[in-house]
């Protein structure tokens, strides 16, 4: 087989890119290790910056997400039984979109498939091939058969797990990282939301988080133990647990359903640097990963693969590799403030285990700055929509 670009993964990174590419001209085969109907009910991300909304508007996929996407305006505080509005589009002039990761997921890849676009699902055996000459491959097994994909260039978009990122030699990257002594628990319940806004919660049990789905359905998060085992977890004792933590001193009550997914992610930070090697560019989750905090993650995928399109089409175009060799470097920028922001939004929520009684006074002097002050609650505010240049 051959293609210009051989893209690793149908998460939003690799789905948009084919989709960015076939946009521009550009011909592209996404390799993906799941079934399609995986990676469509895989329940993840939720909140969509404004820059995200409007990418994907202007890539002609944005019809449902206008449709049935939740637009929202502020998003909550919650501390000592008490509630702080953060009015983000009073202070940034932006809103922010919920809409579910696997709903973006189901729109791209319909749309890659309605336009010929080839995305072959349940493929295993990925290796990369020459990535270090200007004629690459990805061998790989579908069906039962081996196969072999000549390109121009590789896209790894296969996620943190994947593995592009170990087609890089050890001494032509570098690794940050850093490990959290806590993990969230998530699960979705088909219960009518209990706030009209996203409730970010600190309190002396742990963070919790109350996000959305829908009208009827709601997502909440937990934070727990590293490697907790879901079955730790019945259901009585999340609603418990969520009922002691988001509790209020003005009577707001958590409705309970029932939970129809429930699961454990570990948090970590992580960036490679750079982005890219040779012919092939990491994107997304491959390169990097942010503690969820800050509803980062989808979003930096979305905009790594925005500046790689757009790189890719002006090589085609003119032959011009400017574009292609600033790109680590052009999304390294976001990638490190995205960093920053979702690192200060956990430590100012999370409870950690060697927490001393003065670091919880910071934490609660930190949070009252941010019901108090105007400059304080516009800087997360700017952050949290997403800032449009970096
Ligand atoms: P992925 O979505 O991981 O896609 C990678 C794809 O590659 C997968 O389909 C995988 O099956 C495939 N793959 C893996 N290995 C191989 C292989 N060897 N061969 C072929 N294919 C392979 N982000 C936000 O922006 N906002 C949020 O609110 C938010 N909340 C989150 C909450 C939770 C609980 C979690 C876990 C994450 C959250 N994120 C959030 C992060 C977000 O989900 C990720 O950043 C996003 O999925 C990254 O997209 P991606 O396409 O880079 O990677
Ligand atoms: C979600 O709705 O899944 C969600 C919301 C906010 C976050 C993370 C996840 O910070």
């Amino acid at each position: 087989m051959r293609t210009q670009v051989g893209i690793v993964g149908a998460g939003p990174a690799g789905l948009l890119l084919s989709h960015l590419l076939h946009l521009e001209g550009i011909d592209s085969v996404v390799l993906e290790l799941r079934s399609r109907d995986h990676v469509e009910q895989r329940v993840r991300a939720g909140v969509l910056e404004q820059g995200t909304v409007e990418l994907l508007e202007t890539a002609g996929v944005a019809g449902r997400l206008r449709r049935e996407g939740m637009v929202h305006h502020g998003i909550e505080l919650r501390f000592g039984g008490r509630r702080h509005r953060v009015p983000l589009t009073d202070l940034t002039g932006r809103s922010i979109t919920i809409y579910g990761q696997q709903e973006v997921v189901k729109d791209l890849v319909r749309a890659r498939l309605e336009a010929g676009g080839r995305v072959l699902f349940e493929v295993d055996g990925v290796r990369l091939q020459g990535v270090d000459t200007d004629r690459p491959a990805i061998r790989f097994r579908a069906g039962g058969q081996d196969q072999e994909l000549h390109c121009d260039v590789v896209a790894g978009c296969d996620g943190f797990h994947g593995v592009c990122r170990d087609a890089v030699p050890e001494a032509a990257r570098r690794v940050f990282e850093r490990a959290y002594p806590f993990a969230w628990l998530g699960v979705l319940a088909a219960v009518a939301p209990s706030s009209e806004e996203i409730v970010y919660a600190a309190s002396e049990h742990g963070f919790a988080l109350h996000s959305m789905r829908s009208p009827t359905l709601t997502r909440l998060y937990l934070q727990v133990d590293p490697d907790e085992p879901v079955e730790a977890w019945p259901d009585g004792r999340i609603w418990e647990e969520l009922q002691a933590r988001l509790a209020t001193d003005d009577g707001w009550t958590l409705d309970e359903g029932p939970i129809l997914d429930k699961g454990v992610t570990g948090m970590r930070s992580f960036v490679v640097e750079p982005m890219r090697f040779g012919r092939l560019f990491l994107a997304g989750d491959a390169a990097h990963i942010v503690p969820p905090t800050g509803a980062k993650g989808m979003n930096l995928a979305v905009a790594d693969v925005h500046v790689l399109a757009q790189a890719l089409a002006a090589w085609y175009r003119t032959g011009a590799g400017d574009l292609l060799e600033s790109w680590s470097a052009t999304c390294l920028r976001r990638v490190w403030r995205a960093q920053d922001f979702s690192t200060w939004m956990t430590g100012l929520l999370h409870r950690s285990p060697d927490d001393d009684p003065f670091q919880l006074r910071l934490q609660r002097a930190r949070l009252e700055y941010l019901a108090r002050s105007e400059a304080a609650a516009r800087s997360l505010a700017e952050n949290y929509v997403g800032l449009q240049q970096v």
